[in-house]
Order: C-alpha cells, then structure tokens, then sequence
C-alpha cells in the first residue's frame, strides 16, 4: 500500500504536564513495583467500574489468563467466546489447553446471545462476552443463559472502559472483568498494563498472588506463580487518565454522532447503539463493500484507519483446520468488509469533517 504522510492517525495517546509530573515524582520517589501509585490506582479503578476488587496485571491478556486460572480452568474445559475479537482474548483459553467455542456475533459486533445454547456441553465452564469497540454485550441474555446452566461469565473489557449495559458498567456484570491499558486504549498507561475487576475476595486474593509469583509472604511462595505485576510509573499515569476517561469517552460520543451524520446517505453501514447500551466508542467501524481500496483512498488522503480484525480467531492459524467450526457466517462476512476509522478524542471537528468529505469523494468517483 502507498504511504501518504499520516496526519489524521487512528488513535492517539494524550499526554499533558501532569502525566509527566507525575511520572517524574515516582522516579524521586525510589518505589518503583507495587507501590501506592499502584494500590491508588487499584482501589480508584475499582470505584469508577463499581466493584469491590481490582487487580493490576501486567496486560489486558493477563488479566484474561490469571482470571481464568483463578476459576480453575484446566485441559478439556470448553468457554464459549466469539471468535470476532482479538485475539488475546482466546489465547488465555489455548494456553491452558481449554477449548474455545466460538459463537457468532449480531449487529453489534458482539456475541449473538440467541446462538450460545446450541454451543454448550457438559464440558462448557463459561462465557467470555467480548465489548468489543466499546459497546458492551447484551448482558442481560448472557447472564440469564449463564445462570441456567450454571456458567460463570469472564468479561473481556478490554476496549470497554466506561462502557455500560443499563445502568451497570462493563466489567461489573460478570464474575470478573478483564480490562487492557495498551496504548490505542480509551484508558492508557502508555505501555503494557491490565486490570481485572471482581466482587469474589477469593478471586482478588488468587489473582494478587499469582501475579506476585505465588507469594503468601515475601520469601513464602504457596504456589508456583508469575512476574505478571504492575509498576509505579505506569499507575501514575492510569491515575491520570481515569480523571479524564469520562470526558474523554464524552468527546468520543460526540465524535462518534458527527461521523453519523457526516457519512449518511454513504453506502457504509455505521455502527449503532442499542438502547440499552452506553457506547464508549474505542473504534468507529464501519462495513463497505470494497475495504482494501477505500483503506488505500484514504490513506493516500493522509488518513489512517485500521482494520480490527481481518481474520477471525477460529481462522487463525494455532486453531484453522484444527477443528470445525460451524455457524460463524457474521463473522467471516465482515471481517472483509469492516473498517476502523480515526477515532480519539482529540480529533478535532475539523479533522472528521475531512474523513467524511474524503469517504464522500471516494464514493463519488467511484461511482
Ligand atoms: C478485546 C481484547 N481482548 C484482549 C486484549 C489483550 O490486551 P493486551 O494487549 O493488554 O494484552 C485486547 C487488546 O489488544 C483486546 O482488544
């Protein structure tokens, strides 16, 4: 693909003189692992999603792997997930040689409840529903169809933080939320980073030691455990950014309408928000015939867009040809056609007024 210089990019970290003075006062402070900055930030997170823990971790997929440790997820265990989603959010499963069972996804792009019961065994454990883009899953379904067959639901709220079903915020409904601070997320700590969410004391105490190399006391190890800590730097800067997020998921919302009504009339399919869901807009996606020459338009128009993802997890390559996996043809049809475009909010008006005049040329001269 032909490369225009980039001036519209697809996310964007925002950095101010708090955030580095923040960072500057861990450095004088000589704590550099597990310190306050990490304990404030836990118990702040956990105030702002609703729930009596929160863990750090070393990244959002660690978050999902010591999560399901913590479950007593073991070889042969089946989790029902989608396979449209990162995947991170399999990968955990695979790496305790469970068996991700993939469930195809609705007009949210986000697990279809109506097709999970035909997916459960007697080896089924859980659900992982993914909120994916920032708008969450139908909850209320998944824990109905949770509570009777007696499953657990892990969710995956990586690129949800903020988000709500009703009034309960993603992250808070199952019996842990996972989130990532991975740079492109809506809440950063401009590097690797995680944190789960839970109610359960005994999942807060597990996961706590765990990440700490199975530590009961400094040189008391219970179990044999994992690096997977957090550090101070990164805290201060994940405290920083959760006194914005709100506002920040605010400006994305605005954003998210302007594109709404800057693309209508386009044949592009724009993403919706159901009445019962509080959209964060992590991603605005749309679908269009054509993809790949509307992606390369627009970026030699100097705008970056991305495409999340291109090849469903039961089609890569650990799972392809492993096994068959039926029922999936909402997720192998827009995989082709789905397109992510700029989105962070310090887009400026100007800048998404730009994006939808460029779609609009590009539709007009294809025509
Ligand atoms: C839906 C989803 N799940 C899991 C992850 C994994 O998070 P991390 O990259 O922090 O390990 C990500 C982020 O890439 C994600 O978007």
């Amino acid at each position: 693909m032909k490369q225009a210089k980039v001036n519209i990019s697809l996310s964007k970290v925002y950095i101010d003189k708090a955030l580095k003075q923040s960072v500057l006062k861990v450095l004088d402070s000589g704590r550099f692992i597990l310190g306050d900055e990490s304990r404030a930030f836990e118990e702040e997170f956990a105030r702002f999603i609703g729930t009596k823990f929160a863990i750090l971790t070393g990244s959002g997929t660690s978050a999902i792997w010591l999560t399901l440790m913590s479950l007593g997820i073991k070889e042969g265990d089946e989790i029902i997930v989608p396979s449209h989603t990162a995947f991170p959010t399999v990968e955990p499963i695979l790496n305790l040689k469970a068996r991700p069972v993939f469930v195809d996804i609705d007009d949210t792009y986000t697990i279809d409840p109506a097709k999970i019961e035909e997916k459960i065994t007697r080896k089924t454990k859980g659900i992982i529903p993914v909120h994916l883009y920032g708008h969450p899953a139908n909850m209320a379904e998944i824990a109905r169809i949770a509570r009777k067959h007696g499953l657990f639901i892990s969710e995956d709220a990586c690129q949800a933080h903020g988000a709500k079903f009703k009034d309960r915020a993603a992250g808070s409904m199952g019996v842990a939320g996972c989130f990532s601070f991975y740079p492109s997320k809506n809440l950063t700590v401009c590097g690797d980073g995680g944190i789960v969410t839970t109610d359960s004391s005994r999942i807060n105490k597990e996961i706590r030691m765990l990440r700490d190399h199975g530590r009961a006391s400094k040189y008391l190890h219970s179990v044999s455990g994992y690096n997977e800590r957090f550090n101070e730097i990164q805290a201060a800067i994940g405290r920083c950014g959760l006194k914005r997020l709100d506002a920040f998921n605010l400006r994305r919302r605005e954003i998210a309408a302007a594109y709404a009504k800057g693309l209508k009339g386009l044949p592009v399919v724009l993403s919706q928000e159901k009445p019962w869901a509080y959209h964060v807009w992590h991603m605005f996606v749309i679908r269009a015939e054509g993809r790949d020459k509307i992606r390369e338009y627009l970026l030699n128009k100097g705008v970056e867009t991305g495409v999340h993802y291109p090849v469903p997890c039961h089609l890569q390559p650990p799972l392809s040809g492993k096994e068959k996996q039926k029922g999936l043809p909402l997720t192998e049809k827009y995989c082709s056609q789905i397109l992510s475009l700029p989105m962070h909010p310090m887009l400026k008006d100007a800048d998404v007024r730009y994006v939808c005049r460029q779609l609009r040329a590009y539709f007009h001269d294809a025509r």
